[in-house]
């Protein structure tokens, strides 16, 4: 692949801006400067810096965010800055074939709610993730304004009835983790799911935190920070779950 060809294909702009960056001397490759744009590399596991920044060839997209209070997961936010803000340029450059560029959410999160995004380009990998049909469990923390009793817990085991839809929504697992903490798991990815069952049972959310999708965990990732998935978490993440 040519170098130019490389660094458009990785969202570092228009072909003729990739061209530039290459011919001003500001890349290098395995560590030696390249300044010829029609170089030939091998793309596969490439190591390269754009203005002195370290990227690593990735045919497609796949991280994970920790995603803070106060952001929207929209690409238009109304209120609130978008969750896009937190990602480098080119990962919200990459070029996509017919679609939007950049990497998009798998599903969203509410501006108050913390935790763990996904993000890719892949389209395959976004159906496979956030379809409701493929119950991918997500995880969440919830902390609440009164205390958790057990019939709360036993309630959104069963099954409760939210205003929009008159079959019950029950979740895959809850627990007890506190004086006012749950623990939720759920299959399903309705609006504002988490917060509708909750108030269903009596209770009310004061705080939401999403640590887990199917396999993958957030771990330490700190809040506004993002990681690129390994390979094996993404074979991992798209196994069957459950
Ligand atoms: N359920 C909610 O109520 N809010 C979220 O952000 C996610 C799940």
């Amino acid at each position: 692949m040519e170098l130019q060809d490389l660094l458009y294909s990785q969202g570092f702009g228009a072909r003729r801006v990739c061209l530039g960056l290459v011919q001003h001397g500001l890349v290098t490759v395995d560590g030696a400067l390249v300044t010829d744009p029609h170089a030939q590399v091998d793309p596969e596991n490439l190591s390269f810096t754009v203005e002195g920044k370290d990227w690593t060839y990735h045919a497609k997209a796949y991280l994970m965010l920790h995603k803070p209070v106060g952001y929207e997961c929209s690409q238009k936010p109304s209120a609130w800055p978008s969750i896009y803000t937190l990602l480098p340029a080119p990962l919200r450059q990459r070029p996509n074939k017919g679609g939007t560029p950049g990497v998009q959410a798998i599903g969203r999160l509410d501006q108050d709610t913390t935790g763990l995004l996904l993000l890719t380009d892949d389209g395959t990998f976004i159906h496979r993730m956030g379809s409701p049909k493929h119950h991918v469990p997500k995880v969440y923390e919830v902390t609440n304004a009164d205390p958790v009793t057990e019939e709360q817990v036993r309630r959104l085991l069963a099954g409760v009835v939210l205003d929009d839809d008159p079959r019950p929504v029950r979740a895959a697992a809850c627990e007890r983790t506190g004086s006012h903490a749950l623990r939720l798991t759920l299959t399903e990815g309705k609006y504002h799911q988490v917060k509708r069952m909750v108030a269903a049972v009596g209770n009310r959310v004061t705080g939401l935190h999403r640590s887990r999708i199917g396999r993958l965990e957030l771990g330490d990732l700190a809040p506004g920070q993002w990681r690129w998935l390994t390979a094996e978490e993404v074979k991992d993440a798209s196994a069957k779950v459950g």
